[in-house]
């Protein structure tokens, strides 16, 4: 498990993490367990007290700290931001683009998906801070959509590792039509080469069978 405690909008965060993938959080307003995909909680439970207990033992360690030190000023770093399909892009079908973001320290973030420039809302989703062996922090975003020519989308990231904040593009590859036309032509060329190598290779075959049957003629006589 993980437990992440910070002064910044008093939120801390304690997270379950198997392998690298986030199992659940507790959501310390709701003071709810919230598991990362529903099934997972048909086969464990969690009480969200512990969590509780947890990030408020981190709070207290974190005043005492602060207290001794004349206050800790942790350094930000950049983080590093990537956005790709989730399968491959078939234009008018459904898909999920996920912006993944990697070297999060510290774990405040702000995530606004934008299509054509505007702010989405509806199809996002998120996982929580996982944590990551530098003590630095992977969050991913994720946005449904569906695919076409039209849209462009971008992953914009707030971090105070950033002078501004991070725009990551990505839009749909749409095949233009002259690379259309490449194809069928290479496409109709390797079909006609195939067809008389069959030609070519029909008459070797049938003149290959000519002497022999001619001598098999030939022997009885
Ligand atoms: C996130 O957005 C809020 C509201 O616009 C802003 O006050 C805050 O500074 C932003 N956080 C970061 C890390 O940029």
């Amino acid at each position: 498990w993980h437990n992440v405690y910070q002064s910044y909008s008093t939120a801390g965060q304690y997270t379950f993490e198997f392998d690298g993938d986030e199992e659940f959080y507790v959501d310390l307003q709701k003071k709810e367990t919230i598991w990362r995909l529903p099934e997972f909680s048909t086969f464990s439970g969690f009480d969200p007290q512990g969590g509780l207990r947890e990030v408020a033992t981190a709070k207290h360690n974190q005043d005492v700290l602060i207290k001794c030190s004349n206050c800790i000023v942790a350094v930000s770093e950049v983080p590093e931001v990537t956005v790709f399909p989730k399968s491959h892009v078939e234009l008018g079908q459904p898909n999920t683009l996920i912006c993944a973001m990697n070297n999060i320290f510290p774990p405040v973030v702000n995530i606004t998906w934008l299509s054509n420039g505007h702010p989405v809302t509806e199809g996002v989703s998120e996982t929580s801070f996982l944590s990551k062996n530098d003590h630095s922090f992977l969050k991913i975003s994720y946005l449904t959509f569906l695919a076409s020519a039209d849209d462009i989308y971008d992953c914009r990231v707030e971090h105070w590792g950033l002078d501004e904040p991070l725009l990551k593009h990505w839009e749909p590859e749409v095949p233009t039509p002259m690379s259309e036309l490449t194809e069928t032509v290479v496409c109709a060329l390797g079909l006609a080469v195939g067809l008389v190598g069959i030609v070519v290779g029909t008459v070797f075959i049938i003149q290959g069978l000519r002497p022999g049957g001619g001598s098999r003629h030939q022997g009885p006589l």
